[in-house]
């Protein structure tokens, strides 16, 4: 990462359709800015060895989108987007013999290091784009995302072939991103976030720029049909889409998610597939 870019200050938004790379570097900075305080408001909620699937709350032991946790024993797990590897760390606790964590951003995997020697739960971390995973084909047993990367990636059908490629027939895949008809509506946590202001329908991606065009944030947006499309094309077949309710004792408020939206509208989508034995 170039040290301006870092630097750089956002001028405007742009709805445009950027370049893996752009992708990438937009999320690397972004996330190394962000790390610190994002660990600091939300690694509470998150738990340090807790499989959480989004602002709601709904956790990997109550949903089992991976299948029982027993199968999980002896197995070895991806976690991509792993930020400070949360998720990774339960599902070591489940038995999983390796989970690696891969993520973009080299200050998230700080904070991973930082709670592995609090907990003494070490996980295998390594800094890497989804979008080019350096693992060998049929190298996992399952893959897992919590908002991770998949929220981001502005061509979701390659980067899911790209998960496909590490997964080994008969492996399951889940990952979670914002529910797409979120898209809609203003990011925001009030009444004002509940009024449709976008097309559902436009795909174009949310780019926050600085003065020169050089993206410092990307955030994309499929449809449902086009998540369901890019899973079926990456050669896997979907077993579940769940779209967690909002539970009456969840108060937390997390950017635009709030429990007066989570009444009215589903704010996370998670995706469960497998790939099939014999692929
Ligand atoms: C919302 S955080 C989620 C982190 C973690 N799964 C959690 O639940 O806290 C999104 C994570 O995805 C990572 N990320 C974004 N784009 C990525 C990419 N192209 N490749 C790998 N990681 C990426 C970010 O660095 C960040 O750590």
């Amino acid at each position: 990462m170039t040290d301006d870019l870092m630097d750089a200050a956002v001028e405007r938004i742009a709805r445009r359709a950027p370049g893996a790379g752009e992708s990438a570097s937009a999320s690397r900075v972004w996330w190394e800015r962000e790390a610190d305080d994002y660990q600091a408001e939300h690694g509470a909620f998150l738990g340090d060895a807790e499989f959480v699937w989004g602002p709601e709350g709904l956790t990997e032991s109550a949903a089992r989108l991976l299948g029982d946790p027993a199968d999980l024993a002896g197995g070895r797990v991806l976690e991509i987007g792993c930020g400070a590897g949360q998720c990774g760390r339960w599902l070591r606790g489940q038995g999983a013999t390796e989970v690696v964590g891969i993520d973009v951003s080299l200050r998230q995997l700080h904070h991973s290091r930082r709670i592995d020697e609090a907990t003494g739960c070490r996980l295998a971390t390594a800094q890497a784009d989804a979008q080019l995973l350096p693992f060998a084909d049929a190298a996992f047993d399952a893959v897992c995302s919590s908002y991770g990367a998949f929220p981001f990636i502005p061509d979701a059908a390659a980067a899911l072939r790209e998960t496909a490629r590490v997964l080994r027939p008969g492996g399951r895949l889940a990952f979670s991103v914002s529910h797409p008809v979120r898209w809609c509506f203003p990011d925001s946590p009030g009444e004002e976030g509940l009024r449709v202001r976008d097309s559902y329908f436009d795909r174009r991606a949310y780019v926050e720029e600085d003065e020169q065009g050089r993206a410092l944030y990307v955030e994309s947006h499929q449809t449902v049909g086009d998540w369901v499309r890019a899973i079926s094309g990456a050669g896997l077949f979907l077993t579940d889409l769940v779209e967690p309710e909002w539970p009456a004792d969840n108060t937390e408020v997390w950017g635009g998610w709030s429990p007066l939206r989570g009444k009215l509208i589903p704010g996370t989508a998670i995706f469960a597939a497998r790939k099939p034995e014999g692929a």
